[in-house]
């Protein structure tokens, strides 16, 4: 009804319809005062701050003020999902894809009621404690959080909320190019015919390892490392796995069940890392543990950088100890560690595991999806914090 003052969320859903039909903004609508719907701070067990100020995107029509939750977006996204932003958010876009330094992120969020980051901005508890009052959610654009502080995030009465099951599958597709790519010596391949260098075939050139029938060890069983494990049966691969609790016989498919991580690697002649990083898995892949893993043995990550202890890997690479690897995240991203570029038995790919139409897009709705619960009242799905 013209002139009624409606909720943020019977707006957007007006929005929507109005989008599609070509007609921005819905004749007679007004935003609600607040971006922040009553009583979501309190449905969601956050502290509720009052004084919230919002940064409006005002139109007019009809003599009618709106306004839109206000929301910076520090990452350039799928076109799609942009254009899903502008229209239900009054949004600040990164146009050239810059990756924010902290103060750049802290100056930018002022007066906006969320943020919408990836995993290579860093809200330390340093940067949450200044973030400014205005900011309620951050709906990452990533299933990691460990970008994150959550504890700090919860202190300040900040929702925090995540993009899960989306990129599954495309994880696990990296999880097994990696395998086959280290297994056998698939950049090393590519390289040599690139550069001119492929002179011969003989029996012995380029001999690799055989993963068909072999054991893989998936060590984080959650959703991706139960894909993964789905992929790497494709391959008659006999799967065991780590993971904090048992999981059901039906999830399990047969799947070997090891409570203690240390006796799982040396069963493996792949182990596949799908564990998020913790005060607990950081540096989990140390000395200690690699020494455990059977000679000849490969080692993929596409989970977390920090979970390896570099100097130990590129020490059981060098040494004869370890077949290969295959890494799509490392520790100091962009780059990672240089010493892996010089070695041959590494398939090196930069943090590509998620990054699929399919898959980005399907994030951006994940944490959109998230954000408009929010603001409409109601619980994130995906709330981790
Ligand atoms: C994730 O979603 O955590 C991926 O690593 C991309 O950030």
């Amino acid at each position: 009804m013209a002139g009624e003052l409606l909720s943020w969320e019977s707006e957007k859903t007006r929005g929507e319809r109005s989008v599609a039909s070509g007609v921005w903004p819905p004749a007679g609508c007004r935003w609600r005062r607040s971006g922040v719907p009553h009583g979501s701070a309190r449905m969601l067990e956050a502290p509720v701050r009052s004084n919230v100020r919002v940064r409006r995107d005002k139109q007019s029509k009809g003599g009618h003020a709106m306004a839109k939750p206000s929301i910076l977006v520090t990452r350039r996204l799928p076109e799609k999902v942009q254009a899903r932003i502008a229209r239900d958010y009054a949004a600040e876009f990164n146009d050239d894809d810059h990756i924010f330094t902290s103060d750049e992120l802290l100056r930018r969020c002022a007066g906006k009621d969320a943020v919408l980051p990836c995993h290579s901005e860093h809200f330390t508890a340093e940067v949450i404690d200044q973030l400014p009052d205005s900011v309620k959610i951050i709906a990452n654009f990533s299933v990691g959080v460990d970008h994150v502080d959550l504890e700090a995030a919860t202190r300040r009465g900040i929702v925090v909320t995540n993009t899960p099951d989306v990129l599954s599958d495309a994880t696990a597709e990296i999880a097994l190019l990696l395998t086959l790519g280290a297994a056998r010596r698939a950049s090393e391949g590519e390289r040599l015919v690139r550069s001119g260098g492929w002179k011969d075939w003989s029996p012995s050139f380029m001999v690799g390892t055989q993963v068909t029938g072999k054991t893989v060890g998936i060590v984080g069983m959650g959703r991706v490392g139960q894909v993964a494990a789905q992929r790497f049966r494709g391959f008659d691969m006999q799967v065991r796995y780590h993971n904090r609790s048992r999981l059901d016989p039906a999830k399990e498919q047969g799947a070997v069940y090891h409570p203690d991580l240390d006796d799982l690697l040396g069963h493996c002649d792949v182990v596949s890392l799908h564990c998020p990083a913790t005060a607990d898995s950081r540096g989990m892949v140390n000395a200690d543990r690699l020494a455990r893993m059977k000679d000849g043995a490969i080692l993929v990550n596409t989970a977390r950088g920090a979970l390896i202890d570099d100097d130990a890997l590129l020490e059981a690479l060098t040494s004869g100890k370890f077949a290969a690897a295959g890494l799509d995240v490392f520790n100091g991203e962009p780059g990672g560690d240089p010493r892996y570029r010089e070695l041959e038995n590494v398939f090196l790919l930069p943090h590509i595991g998620s990054a699929t139409v399919d898959t980005r897009n399907a994030m951006g709705d994940r944490a959109l999806d998230n954000l408009d619960s929010f603001f409409g009242g109601r619980e994130p799905g995906d709330r981790v914090a």
